[in-house]
């Protein structure tokens, strides 16, 4: 297993480049199911999950090819409606096949995901949601088998905001038979990109972004030519590494309102943040100053960024309590981080965070994504060496990482395994 190796304590200085959503191009790429030709995709990272989720297409009977930052799909044949356990446990985002492929089949059977490091994770509102257009659900032998001849328009209530869930069934309403309803639906970007994107293809869909989204259908979807958003993840953990090392970078390449509420509490922190067009630039203080986060659906504080946020608190001026409000176990790397040094007490849902001097570089271990990039910020600031293993966590979701940080002048390197 490959890990990665950094020399702490070198500021970033220099530009850096942020890559496509992943979390925007994995719904996209399964929209493409919704459709019949060759479907064309822009600005796709490079990265574990988009080849998995590929993977996944292809054993579905599509063609699929990725060229760089170009993913090619065709969506001529469907020859399976089965999304195996196989890669539903490799990859959550899995199930995003099962509106598309109930839409345009009539039929699919999807594994059902197990939990996650990070919570449990149900997805029961996305099989409540179907159920109420119509579809006839089984769960047996660990899957979900649903049925629909077509869809029907309904009104759907998610008793909470879910991203994935919300991209669900508005893929399944494009097709289905009247107008859908999504109420407290999820107005994160990535929603919006998934819903353009549809529009692009010939939907009618109105309010993504808002929490009612009102989907008609319509018979027909033509293939997608379509690029995809800038991750505003990736964008918030440049701009966490920035600030945590007092350093001087610009980020190009950024959806800059995507990113307000990550850019207004690394404020508060001292970091120094301005924009012009999609480049942000932003200058790390001498001395962090401790702000409190909780973690809410978009626009609130994502909690893809509460770990980068809490490595870059370890070394603030003060206390800062950290509140994760979506995940029930989201404080994996919390013990991660006490290895090298830093003071953190969890109480519940809260994480209290007291700065300390410095940290120590120390051996940690990645448990999720967002997890082990909270690592790779602290171990840019930590003094000595810090290496972290089962890396295979950040290749999912961060395009080059060690690349882009040796770029910004980082001492990174990544040992094979
Ligand atoms: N929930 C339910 N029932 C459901 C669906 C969700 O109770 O049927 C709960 C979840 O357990 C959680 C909350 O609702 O407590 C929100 O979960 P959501 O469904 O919004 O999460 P998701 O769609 O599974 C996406 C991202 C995650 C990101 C969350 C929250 C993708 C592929 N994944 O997950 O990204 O953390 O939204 O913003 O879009 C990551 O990239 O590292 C990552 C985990």
């Amino acid at each position: 297993m490959d890990k990665i190796e950094i020399e702490g304590g070198i500021s970033l200085t220099g530009e850096v480049s942020i890559s496509g959503a992943k979390n925007a191009a994995l719904p996209v790429m399964a929209a493409s199911i919704l459709s019949s030709g060759e479907n064309l995709i822009y600005n796709v990272p490079r990265l574990r999950d988009i080849s998995t989720f590929g993977k996944l297409l292809a054993y579905l009977g599509m063609g699929y090819h990725q060229e760089n930052g170009e993913v090619i799909l065709d969506s001529t044949n469907i020859s399976s409606i089965e999304a195996p356990y196989d890669f539903v446990k490799t990859m959550r985002a899995s199930v995003l096949v099962l509106g598309p492929l109930l839409a345009r089949t009539g039929e699919a059977k999807v594994s059902l995901p197990g939990g996650c490091a990070i919570g449990a994770r149900p997805i029961n509102l996305h099989i409540m949601g179907l159920e109420k257009m119509g579809a006839e659900i089984t769960l047996t032998e660990g899957y979900i088998h649903a049925k629909a001849k077509r869809l029907k328009g309904a009104v759907v209530y998610f008793d909470m905001p879910t991203v994935t869930g919300t991209e669900n069934l508005m893929m399944a309403g494009t097709l289905a038979d009247g107008e859908t309803v999504l109420e407290n639906a999820a107005c994160e970007p990535e929603v919006v990109d998934l819903a353009n994107a549809l529009i692009s293809m010939g939907a009618n869909i109105r309010g993504a972004g808002t929490s009612i989204v009102r989907i008609n259908g319509v018979s027909s979807l033509r293939p997608l030519d379509y690029r995809i958003i800038p991750d505003r993840i990736e964008t918030g953990t440049f701009l966490a590494g920035a600030a945590i090392t007092g350093g001087d970078v610009r980020i190009n390449n950024c959806s800059t309102e995507h990113v307000e509420a990550i850019i207004n509490k690394l404020r508060e922190t001292g970091t120094v943040i301005t924009f012009k067009g999609d480049t942000l630039h932003v200058k790390g203080p001498d001395k962090l100053v401790a702000e409190d986060i909780k973690t809410m659906p978009y626009p609130g504080f994502p909690t893809d960024m509460q770990a980068q946020f809490m490595a870059l608190m370890t070394l603030a001026e003060g206390t800062s309590l950290i509140t994760e409000n979506i995940f029930e176990n989201r404080f994996m790397h919390v013990a991660e981080l006490r290895r090298m040094g830093a003071d953190i007490r969890v109480e519940g849902s809260i994480a209290k965070v007291k700065g300390v001097k410095s940290l120590k570089g120390a051996p940690v271990m990645a448990t999720d994504l967002r997890a082990s990039a909270s690592l790779v910020v602290a171990g840019l600031a930590a003094q000595g060496t810090t290496i972290i293993d089962r890396v295979y966590h950040i290749d999912r979701g961060y395009q080059g990482i060690e690349e882009k940080l040796k770029l910004l002048g980082a001492k990174i390197r990544r040992v094979k395994g």
